[in-house]
């Protein structure tokens, strides 16, 4: 089952904040239903953003009656404002919104607009599936047998419309037969390396072992570990925007010369931008207070908590995309590839 698909008139979306206990399918029947699901993370990771917001401009586009075209119009684009700003580090939630609503604003009636609206939705729903598949072939090139590889956060088939980044070059090596072992960091606060990657890699029969995120220095130290995968939200000029804690990631594995890669497709690259020029997202605070019912410290202590971190460029070993692996030096080669975009 895809994360994210279209369905009578509706989005359906896996519910993640339930996984992995159930496996819950939700059906926003209007872009606010969706709006909140993007906001409380039941949708996440940046490419299966990107599908959001291209079927949420769908949705807009669907959900109500509208007495002229003028009307229609002027809803599609107060609607897609609001659902570029649900979550704002994520570049692709507003590379998907952009992209079908200046398809569907060419429309000249009602129906035309919902016929294009929709036909481009579904159009960058199947191109994400066929990056993943790309990025997964070209990066199991980087893999070798045997080999353990950790990885940060959720980049799989949940994290995108399907197969995965990060995840996906797990899975293509181990669909070409190579034995490939991957540590899972639990991903405080919200566990999405311990309630989605490691629910995913079993139910693929991956090799998967659950590590807390403080034990990364122990597994690299230990020689434990052969090689770090993980994903992106956002690549600018000088950084790789990804989930928080990426960064202390990167810096214990140049110590420790391990390599460390980032799988993202080209729709993440944000090439105009430097790190200081995006909004990282700060959550509620009881994320942290909380987990589920439990208290885990005092209510009204004062929380930092930031969703995202900037990792510096020199920290990266390569980037790899659904065009090919992008190697230093990235000011000279990122652009080369975007060319061909
Ligand atoms: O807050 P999230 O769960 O949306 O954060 C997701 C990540 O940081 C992922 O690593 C990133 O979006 C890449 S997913 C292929």
């Amino acid at each position: 089952m895809r994360s994210i698909f279209w369905e009578s008139c509706s989005v359906k979306l896996i519910d993640q904040t339930k996984l992995p206990e159930k496996l819950e399918v939700v059906e926003c029947r209007g872009v606010d239903q969706l709006i909140d699901a993007i906001k409380k993370l039941s949708i996440r990771g940046a490419p299966a953003l990107e599908a959001a917001g291209a079927y949420g401009v769908a949705l807009s586009a669907f959900e109500k009656e509208f007495s002229n075209v003028e009307e229609m119009k002027r809803y599609l684009i107060e609607k897609a404002e609001k659902l570029k700003n649900a979550r704002p580090t994520a570049v692709n939630l507003s590379v998907g919104v952009k992209r079908v609503l200046d398809s569907a604003l060419k429309g000249r009636s009602v129906d035309e607009i919902r016929k294009i609206a929709l036909t481009e939705a579904e159009k960058v729903a199947e191109e994400d599936v066929k990056r993943n598949k790309m990025i997964g072939k070209i990066g199991a090139e980087l893999l070798e047998d045997d080999d353990v590889i950790l990885t940060y956060c959720n980049t799989g088939k949940l994290a995108t419309v399907d197969w995965g980044t990060a995840l996906g070059i797990v899975r293509s090596a181990v669909e070409v037969g190579k034995k490939i072992k991957v540590f899972a960091c639990e991903t405080r606060p919200l566990n999405q390396g311990s309630r989605l990657t490691c629910w995913e890699l079993m139910q693929d029969g991956i090799d998967v072992t659950l590590i807390a995120d403080n034990m990364v220095g122990t597994v690299m130290k230990k020689k434990m570990v052969k090689k770090v995968i993980v994903g992106a939200d956002r690549i600018v000029r000088d950084a790789v925007f990804n989930k928080i804690g990426t960064y202390t990631i990167a810096i214990v594995a140049k110590e420790h010369k391990i390599p460390f890669y980032v799988a993202a497709p080209t729709t993440t690259f944000d090439w105009d931008k430097c790190s200081d020029e995006v909004v990282v997202e700060e959550r509620d605070p009881n994320e942290l207070i909380y987990c589920g019912e439990k208290v885990l410290a005092p209510k009204n202590v004062k929380v930092y908590n930031p969703a995202f971190d900037a990792t510096p460029l020199s920290y990266v070993t390569a980037i790899v995309t659904e065009l090919g692996i992008v190697w230093p030096p990235y000011e000279l080669n990122v652009p080369n590839i975007l060319k061909n975009k």
